[in-house]
């Protein structure tokens, strides 16, 4: 008790370091790669300044940038120049994700390459899944199409895929489908808490994957949920996910915790498309200090219990980690 316990004692520049119980490293971060078959010089997204879609020939050149920043992974999203009913270009041999994931193993193999595997980027109506008579969206079938999505990603060399879609069964259905393929040593990372939140608005632009008619609520978790998360990640982990997610990750610190203490599990946050345009919008008006809160938002992520966090900052954060 005061005065013998005096907390700022240990407060001084001197100390800080000594004490500090979390930190940010350049291995905690996953960099997000939009591939664009359809240009041929980057593009930016205009919801999300200073974020750019990048051509397929251009691929590699951004691995290349990732990697001599040291950070470790990157996962990729693919923009199809055909898009239909059943996402068929989610899986070919030759579309964008494998012909993007073939070029860079070819040159930076020693970058972790993990790839989004959804089908709303590749349907017509941009939803994760097989559509109904009725404009429901199938779980079962869709099932298949993830299964055989995984296969086509590991074939062409992914390390990780990771499945984004929300599907009841998923991850067993992708385990089994890798497994009978023989590629049991690739691991999944599951988008295992995935809430239906609007903090995706501006990766609907960036990743071209806006919904026709409806919207995700009927598959992503509802936001008032927490123990409904549990279950989730309880079931993934069932079917054999070896790394889960919680997302978005600022608005729900809370699941991160919870998640991390519950399972003890290799565990992702992901800082979404909404968490970075907020932080870019505020520090262009000149209200926040873009730095110092890209850095504190990283670092609250960490301190709820993620081991490594996907962000749209990850090269800024890096530089200033080199600095
Ligand atoms: C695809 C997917 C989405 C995001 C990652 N994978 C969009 C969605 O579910 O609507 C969102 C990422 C972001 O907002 O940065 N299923």
């Amino acid at each position: 008790m005061f005065p013998t316990t005096r907390m700022r004692r240990l407060r001084s520049s001197k100390f800080r370091p000594l004490v500090r119980e979390t930190t940010l490293d350049v291995k905690d971060l996953i960099c997000p790669v939009f591939v664009d078959e359809t240009i041929d010089e980057p593009l930016e997204i205009s919801s999300m300044p200073g974020y750019y879609r990048v051509p397929l020939n251009m691929a590699v050149d951004e691995a290349e940038c990732i990697r001599d920043l040291g950070i470790p992974a990157l996962i990729l999203f693919g923009i199809p120049a055909e898009k239909d009913e059943t996402g068929t270009h989610a899986y070919g041999d030759d579309d964008v994700i494998q012909k993007a994931v073939r070029a860079i193993k070819k040159d930076v193999s020693d970058m972790v390459v993990i790839t989004d595997l959804c089908l709303c980027e590749y349907t017509s109506h941009g939803h994760c899944g097989v559509i109904g008579d009725n404009q429901e969206i199938l779980n079962d079938p869709t099932l298949d199409l993830l299964g055989k999505t995984a296969v086509s990603h590991a074939r062409a060399g992914a390390d990780i895929v990771a499945p984004s879609g929300m599907m009841d069964g998923m991850v067993g259905a992708i385990r089994s489908a890798l497994d009978e393929s023989n590629f049991s040593e690739t691991p999944i990372m599951s988008y295992a808490a995935k809430y239906s939140s609007a903090f995706y608005g501006p990766f609907r632009e960036a990743a071209d994957s806006g919904f026709a008619f409806g919207d995700r609520s009927t598959y992503q978790m509802d936001p008032g949920n927490s123990d409904e998360a549990i279950r989730e990640v309880e079931l993934d982990v069932a079917e054999g996910a070896d790394i889960i997610m919680v997302k978005p990750a600022m608005p729900y610190l809370d699941i991160i915790y919870r998640v991390k203490e519950t399972f003890l599990m290799p565990t992702a946050a992901y800082q979404v498309s909404g968490e970075y345009s907020m932080i870019k919008a505020a520090a262009k008006m000149g209200w926040l200090d873009e730095q110092k809160v890209v850095y504190e938002s990283l670092l609250s992520i960490k301190r709820a219990g993620a081991d490594m966090i996907i962000t749209y900052f990850a090269k800024d954060m890096a530089k200033m980690l080199g600095e």
